[in-house]
This record gives structure tokens, C-alpha cells and sequence, in this order.
């Protein structure tokens, strides 16, 4: 792959729809502040925001948008249906919400937030209501988020319509190549959120923080960039879409500004091995019952809702928990799960 500015840009959906490969993410942006850090966004040069009806947030998006001065046809906007509104009336209707809180037509990209494993044909129905919306018009492109390689299997077994894109939790430390290989096949974008490794850390490790990390501090140096933007550039190249988030101005800039500089093969070889190493290096801890072994093992029925309501984290998925997150951003998940779990 030529690895210049105009190829790591833009990449082209499975129906030829073209999407910037960088995006602004809004998970856990509290309304009232998405307006103001949209219109930063903007303003910094973004095109693609990624929004969700779960994150309560479209409104201030759509506010954003109209006042950017910027024409509609310039920004891409992907929005998800949350799983209380999955069936096929109701996914119908959840985009109609969507689209009056957005104020926008087409929406550019709508996704089912995650699959929904104990309801599973309530999933294939809103799905089916999402190419419903496609077959109108009334969307450019659908597509999934967090979806395993076996709900990959069972919405392809049932469905007409491959997804364009599968949104997945991608940071550095766990990077799903499996299952991105596998949509890869399929003609699947892989869209990574928190890709910069905002919520994975594997404390009393040497991966305590992507961001921290000798080898991505010693990259960083050499292309005088941040880690951060280190970490976005190695997305963009190794073929994914990312939507990095930030609350603040001077960051939410510095994350788009990684167009001018390429990694080296060997820069990329050496990020690619960081998750191996991380998952060998918690494996070793002594409290190594919370890796991902016993996590996923047989989940009670409560322990399996709470698991399906927070699918979003990626946290029934993920190799090893952090006890990092206890606080302050753990408790802004955490009351996150709880609202979603109160949808249910
Ligand atoms: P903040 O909002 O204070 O900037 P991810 O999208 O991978 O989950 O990462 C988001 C987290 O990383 C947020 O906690 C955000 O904090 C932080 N972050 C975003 N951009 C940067 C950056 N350029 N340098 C350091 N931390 C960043």
C-alpha cells in the first residue's frame, strides 16, 4: 500500500461510498458538551463523526454541524441504533429519532451498536430494518459494532447485505487481528474505537499505558510526533478507520494532524507485536484470574445481561481487565453501563 496522505485519508466502503478514515468518537461525551468539541472537531479539519443514540449526544452533533458553515455533503456522519430499539418496527423508528436529533438526510452510516446474543433474531430484524433504510435511500452505508467472529457468521447467514463496517474496540494493547482478518475477507472496514488506548491498561505491567510505552515513545521520537499520533498514524496505514476522542481542543488537533509523516515497515512490525506481548506480560501476573480465560467462562444470567448491555466496552472480548479504570473515567463507564442496562 502507498503510504501518502491521500491513501491513508479516505478509504471506500463495500458499496463504493467513500468515508474519511479519521474520525472525531463522541462515546461517553456528555451532552451538553458535544456541540462545542464538534465544532473544535470541525474546525481541525475532521469530516467523519461517530456518534450513537445510547451516548445521548446526537443533538449537540447535529447543532454542530449546521453551524459549522460547512456543507452537509462535506461531513460524514454514522450514528447506531441502540439494542432496546432492535427489532424491525422499532429499529424503523429508532432511526426516525435518529435522524430528527441529527437534522440530518442521508444519514451517512447507521450501525447496530452490538449484537444482541440472547436476542439474536431481534439483531437479524433490525438489521433487516437497516437495509430497509439502505434499499430507500435514507442511509448511504449500514453496518455492526462490536460484533464477534460468530455474530459476523449468523447476520451473514441471514442477512443480504455485507456490513460496510464493523466498529471495534482497537487499541494498541488489543487489536483484534482475528477478527480483523476475518472482515477484512468479508469486505468489512474495521473502524477501531478507543484506538489510541484510552481505556485498556495493564497495570503493574510494563503496559501500563500505550502511551507510555517505551516503543511508542521511541517511534514517536524519531518521526517528532506524539505517541498518540504515532498510534492513529499505525492504524491508518495498516488499512483501519479510527475515531480517536479527546475532550480537549489542543488534543482533538493534534490527533488529526498525523497526514504528514509515514511509518516504516519495521515502526509498524513493532506496534503490531505490542499486544502479544502485553497479553504474555498480564498472563504472568500472579492475579491471573482476571485475564480473559475465567471472564468468559459460563457468565450467570445476570453476570450475561450485564455483559450483553456493556458489549459496547468490548469487555466480555477483551484479554485482560484493568483495574486502572476504577476512577475518574471507570465511574463515567460505569454509570454508562448502568443507563444502557436500564434501557434494556
Ligand atoms: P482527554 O479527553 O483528557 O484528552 P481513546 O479514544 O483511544 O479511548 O482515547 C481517549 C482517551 O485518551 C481520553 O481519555 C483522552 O483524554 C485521551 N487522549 C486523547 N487524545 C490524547 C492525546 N493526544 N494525548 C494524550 N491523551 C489523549
Amino acid at each position: 500500500m502507498e503510504n501518502d496522505v491521500m491513501d491513508v485519508s479516505t478509504l471506500t466502503l463495500n458499496n463504493g461510498v467513500p468515508m474519511p478514515r479519521l474520525g472525531y468518537g463522541l462515546f461517553l461525551t456528555p451532552p451538553q458538551d458535544a456541540a462545542e468539541l464538534v465544532s473544535e472537531a470541525l474546525r481541525a479539519g475532521y469530516r467523519l463523526i461517530d456518534t450513537a443514540a445510547a451516548y445521548g449526544n446526537e443533538r449537540g452533533v447535529g447543532e454542530a454541524i449546521r453551524h459549522s458553515g460547512l456543507d452537509r455533503s462535506e461531513i460524514f456522519i454514522e450514528t447506531k441504533v441502540w439494542i432496546s430499539d432492535f427489532g424491525y418496527d422499532e429499529t424503523l423508528h429508532a432511526f426516525d429519532k435518529s435522524a430528527t436529533k441529527l437534522g440530518v438526510d442521508p444519514i451517512d452510516l447507521l450501525l447496530l451498536h452490538q449484537a444482541l446474543p440472547s436476542h439474536f433474531d431481534r439483531t437479524i430484524d433490525a438489521y433487516h430494518a437497516l437495509e430497509r433504510l439502505l434499499d430507500e435511500g435514507l442511509v448511504r452505508a449500514i453496518g455492526v459494532s462490536n460484533f464477534m467472529a460468530e455474530h459476523l457468521d449468523r447476520l451473514l447467514a441471514e442477512t443480504s447485505i455485507v456490513p460496510a463496517v464493523n466498529q471495534l474496540e482497537l487499541p494498541p494493547y488489543f487489536h483484534q487481528a482475528e477478527l480483523r482478518a476475518k472482515g477484512e475477507q468479508l469486505g468489512i472496514v474495521s473502524q477501531g474505537w478507543s484506538p489510541i488506548g484510552g481505556v485498556i491498561n495493564y497495570e503493574d505491567t510494563a503496559f501500563s499505558s500505550p502511551l507510555e510505552d517505551p516503543v511508542i515513545l521511541d517511534i514517536a521520537d524519531a518521526h517528532a510526533k506524539n505517541p498518540a499520533q504515532v498510534v492513529s498514524r499505525w492504524h491508518l496505514q495498516t488499512g483501519r478507520s479510527v475515531i480517536p476522542k479527546s475532550t480537549k481542543p489542543e488534543r482533538i488537533a493534534q490527533n488529526f494532524d498525523v497526514f504528514d509523516f509515514k511509518l516504516t515497515d519495521v515502526d509498524i512490525t513493532r506496534i503490531d507485536a505490542l499486544a502479544a506481548s502485553a497479553l504474555r506480560s498480564c498472563r504472568q501476573l500472579s492475579r491471573a484470574t482476571a485475564c480473559g480465560s475465567s471472564w468468559r467462562a459460563a457468565p450467570s444470567r445476570p453476570v450475561q445481561r450485564g455483559i450483553d448491555a456493556a458489549r459496547d466496552l468490548g469487555s466480555s472480548n477483551r484479554p485482560c481487565r484493568s483495574r486502572r479504570q476504577a476512577a475518574p473515567r471507570g465511574q463515567l463507564v460505569a454509570r454508562w453501563r448502568r443507563s444502557c442496562s436500564r434501557r434494556l
